[in-house]
């Protein structure tokens, strides 16, 4: 077994040797634990008691710090690494299992007014997140502080197109490409593939506008839009059943949907073009693509294990 498995018997032990003064908290927690399963009847309300518990003892230790320094910390180190990889003040962030911000809070002041969702399924560590709201001064940034109600999440809705950008002279055209684009993926893939699409068309269309300003079919617009989608993520394989020419069919479109979709490729200013299927950001990958990306990972690794 692995020396680092926390839930193994061996290293329970050897951490009491190692802090005997967290024996006692150990017991305690333990005792009111199994005390408040007994009293609970679903996995949820267990969940909600532990947390109410935690938060009316310390805000720190609710959310897993032992002083307040490294509550600090934590948050810090949190924000440091989204800001540091790419989060700016003009983009909504949702936070899920908010706690009571010990990263949201400094989120919260960076991102502009309204940008920040936090969400958390503990109602008493959502009063916490209020009060620290109003401790540092944040109500007029309008944090969005959301309870949910169980670990479905299924009051969310699908990624919404995203207008930021987009010329107004436009908008018109790409509405029109978007119901396209939203139907086709309805009928012949999924929702994933459809906000694939949808940030496909949201970039094309914001960072290259020309390419709606053209007389043209919006038919082929979209067909080019879900040919990228498609080919990024290896729909035409041969595996899923769906090939390049029912996206042409679907839209009714005679050309090849790739010579529209290596166009926009290209005005998207993305890195690849006409064959070569790179977006840049793993994004716009649909689950299946990044596990096969995994699956190759392992397999190369072993190969280079098994050769050394
Ligand atoms: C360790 S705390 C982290 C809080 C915060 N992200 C931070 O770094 O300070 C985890 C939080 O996630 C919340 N949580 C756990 N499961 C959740 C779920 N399924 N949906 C929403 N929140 C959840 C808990 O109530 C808790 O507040």
């Amino acid at each position: 077994m692995h020396s680092k498995d926390r839930s193994s018997l061996t290293f329970k032990l050897g951490y009491a040797i190692r802090h005997p003064g967290r024996i006692a908290g150990y017991i305690r927690r333990h005792a009111r634990d199994a005390w408040l399963r007994m009293h609970t009847t679903d996995h949820v309300s267990y969940y909600r008691a532990v947390m109410r518990s935690d938060a009316a003892r310390s805000r720190e230790g609710a959310v897993g710090s032992h002083t307040h320094e490294s509550w600090l910390e934590l948050g810090k180190l949190q924000f440091d690494y989204a800001t540091s990889h790419g989060l700016k003040p003009e983009m909504r962030m949702l936070e899920i299992g908010c706690g009571n911000l010990r990263a949201g809070r400094l989120f919260i002041d960076y991102l502009e007014p309204g940008n920040y969702y936090g969400m958390d399924i503990s109602p008493d560590i959502l009063l916490g997140a209020q009060d620290v709201v109003a401790e540092h001064g944040l109500a007029a940034k309008l944090p969005h502080l959301t309870l949910v109600k169980d670990l479905k999440l299924a009051f969310l809705p699908d990624e919404a197109f995203d207008w930021a950008g987009i010329a107004d002279d436009v908008t018109d055209r790409v509405a029109e490409v978007l119901a396209l684009v939203d139907r086709c993926c309805d009928v012949l893939l999924d929702v994933e593939y459809r906000t694939v699409c949808r940030m496909l068309l949201a970039r094309i269309a914001s960072r290259a506008p020309e390419v709606f300003r053209r007389k043209g079919r919006v038919e082929t617009a979209a067909a080019g839009v879900v040919w990228i989608a498609g080919k990024a993520n290896y729909l035409f394989d041969g595996k899923s059943g769906v090939r390049a020419m029912d996206i042409a069919k679907f839209f009714a479109v005679t050309s090849s949907p790739s010579a529209r979709g290596t166009v926009m490729l290209r005005a998207g200013g993305f890195p690849g073009g006409g064959f070569d299927e790179r977006l840049g950001s793993p994004v716009y990958l649909v689950a299946a693509r990044r596990r096969r990306i995994i699956e190759r990972r392992d397999a190369l690794r072993q190969r280079i294990a098994s050769a050394e």
